[in-house]
């Protein structure tokens, strides 16, 4: 006998305001409030089969069927979908990113937010975008922000992300630089937990977050790119700074996130592009521009050494249903 089946796609999302920092990390609450730009161009689609034949949830991710921690994160958030609707049959998860994974583009962004909508409507768990939300964050806290489009806020402590404004409020641009990847980096969720533990910075990160939130917030309502840049840029840094001051230290950017931080800076100061850059873990570097200015970006990047790609991309929708 099978059961439900559904098919999503949810993109992913870059933090203008970042989240760094646990305030419960069983719940995975965040300590620090972050506000993203959900990203039309790097996207997740995801199948969730009920089938009642299976002994155990499975995890296809690219064609290739995953063990460890991939299938257990993506096990307990079905659980939780289990519990709110009654099931108890297993599942079969099919994912598939048309972009680079576990890289710093954040792929547990669009993944948790595509498998809590496919496994809610596959079930028929009745959740509505605030739930959803909520599921979607237990599995990573950057997720609840996916389940929306355009602008979205997840405060300190939240449940649930919310929109802020929607993908059509400001029609901005964010360019991946896609830099050589050496191996695969340390994950956010343990990157934070040792800052938080050993970085005598992260006291000073988690007092100066919520300002630059603040800031970063009243800039995007005013589609003020000048105001919003430098906010940006030092919300990203100071989140790195409190990482590298961690024993050992945490080091997501390599020579080419630097050569690509540089060329971002000259595109300001000597070709006066209002152009404004962001790293999260993993040594791509994404840059906010307006539509206009994004070819030039785009181009100046791709002269950057160790740039192997890049990737443009508009405002993006919330998470949807596309099968059944
Ligand atoms: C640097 O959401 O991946 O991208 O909740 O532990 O899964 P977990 O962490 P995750 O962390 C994202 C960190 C970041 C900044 C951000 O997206 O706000």
């Amino acid at each position: 006998m099978s059961g439900g089946r559904a098919r999503v796609v949810a993109c992913s999302n870059i933090a203008l305001a970042k989240y760094w920092g646990k305030a419960d990390e069983a719940q995975n609450l965040t300590a620090v409030p972050s506000l993203s730009l959900t990203l039309d161009a790097l996207r997740t689609t995801t199948e969730v089969a009920v089938d009642a034949t299976l002994q155990r949830d499975e995890l296809i991710l690219g064609g290739r069927a995953v063990a460890g921690r991939p299938l257990a994160r993506a096990a307990a958030l079905l659980e939780r979908v289990r519990a709110l609707s009654g099931s108890r049959l297993h599942a079969r998860v099919t994912s598939e990113n048309d972009f680079p994974t576990a890289s710093g583009l954040a792929s547990s962004a669009s993944g948790f937010a595509a498998l809590a909508l496919a496994a809610a409507r596959a079930y028929g768990a009745p959740l509505g975008p605030g739930a959803l939300s909520a599921v979607a964050r237990r599995g990573s806290a950057s997720a609840a922000r996916s389940l929306h489009g355009g602008f979205v806020e997840l405060l300190a402590g939240a449940e649930e992300a919310r929109q802020l404004a929607p993908e059509t409020h400001w029609d901005v641009r964010m360019v991946v630089a896609v830099t050589t990847l050496a191996a695969k980096g340390e994950s956010s969720t343990s990157g934070m937990l040792h800052t938080a533990r050993t970085s005598p910075y992260y006291g000073a990160w988690l007092e100066h977050a919520p300002r630059l939130f603040e800031e970063i917030r009243a800039a995007v309502l005013a589609r003020d790119l000048a105001a919003l840049g430098p906010a940006m840029e030092q919300s990203a840094l100071a989140m790195h700074a409190s990482m590298l001051a961690s024993r050992p230290a945490v080091i997501y950017l390599n020579a080419a996130s630097l050569a690509a931080l540089a060329r971002v800076r000259a595109l300001r100061e000597v070709d006066g592009v209002s152009a404004w850059a962001t790293m999260d873990a993993g040594p791509h570097v994404k840059v906010l521009a307006s539509a206009e200015d994004a070819p030039r970006v785009r181009d100046a990047l791709l002269a950057v050494a160790g740039v192997e790609r890049t990737i443009v991309s508009a405002p993006g929708p919330a998470a949807r249903v596309i099968e059944p």
